[in-house]
């Protein structure tokens, strides 16, 4: 009990740094309170326990009341990991079969959604460090590669690789983090080599 209580205060700490950490115009802790994100992770929490020991109906009655005062619906079957927030929220979708890694950010009006023609894992995985821009839409069980962004109003069908940004309907890459990460160390170590500085 005193266990649960602690790993209760623990989450709800994560939370607050998360909000703080990823939306500027917070102002004060307490504010976080009048985030719709925050009350729909919370319900979660509890509905995602609730299915896993299969009381079904318990479980759905949390995330509709939930969905009733956040405008964010997240079947209690979905998986989401640690330090997740959701910006705005309003209108956000993610289904029974998605899975989201820690660190993953969406605006309002994003979909997770399937496609009609998958059965059993029918929605998209998400991994780590993801951010998925307002209004777009990720059908079927495609996977979204980790530290990669979806710019706003974009439709993604396929999978995404790690460290991209892709944009568009149907999403395109337009740029690739991990390469342009090398270039910067490359010109960096070059820098550093004419200025006749000694790496560290
Ligand atoms: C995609 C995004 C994450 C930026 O990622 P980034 O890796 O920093 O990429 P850049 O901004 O440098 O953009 C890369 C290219 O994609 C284009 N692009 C970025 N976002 C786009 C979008 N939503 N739709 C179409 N093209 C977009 C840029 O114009 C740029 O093109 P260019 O190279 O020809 O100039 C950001 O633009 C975005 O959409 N964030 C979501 C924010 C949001 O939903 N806000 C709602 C607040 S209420």
């Amino acid at each position: 009990m005193k266990r649960n209580l602690y790993a209760f205060w623990a989450m709800l700490k994560e939370m607050v740094e998360v909000t703080k950490e990823k939306d500027p115009a917070l102002r004060s802790t307490a504010e976080v309170l009048l985030y719709p994100s925050f009350w729909a992770i919370l319900s979660h929490r509890l509905a995602h326990r609730l299915y896993r020991k299969k009381h079904f109906f318990l479980a759905r009655l949390i995330s509709q009341l939930s969905r009733l005062f956040t405008g964010i619906e997240i079947h209690p079957g979905a998986k989401i990991g640690r330090r997740f927030f959701i910006d705005h929220g309003m209108g956000v979708v993610i289904g029974e079969t998605a899975e989201i890694g820690n660190n993953v950010m969406l605006y309002h009006g994003v979909t997770l959604g399937g496609t009609g023609k998958h059965k059993i894992k029918r929605h998209p995985t998400v991994e780590d460090n993801v951010l998925i821009g307002a209004e777009t839409i990720v059908l079927g069980p495609v996977t979204i590669g980790k530290n990669s962004k979806i710019g706003a109003g974009s439709v993604v069908l396929r999978d995404i690789p790690s460290d991209v940004t892709a944009v568009g309907s149907p999403a395109r890459i337009v740029r690739w983090h991990r390469e342009q990460q090398e270039a910067e160390v490359q010109t960096r170590g070059k820098q550093i080599l004419f200025s006749g500085k000694k790496a560290m």
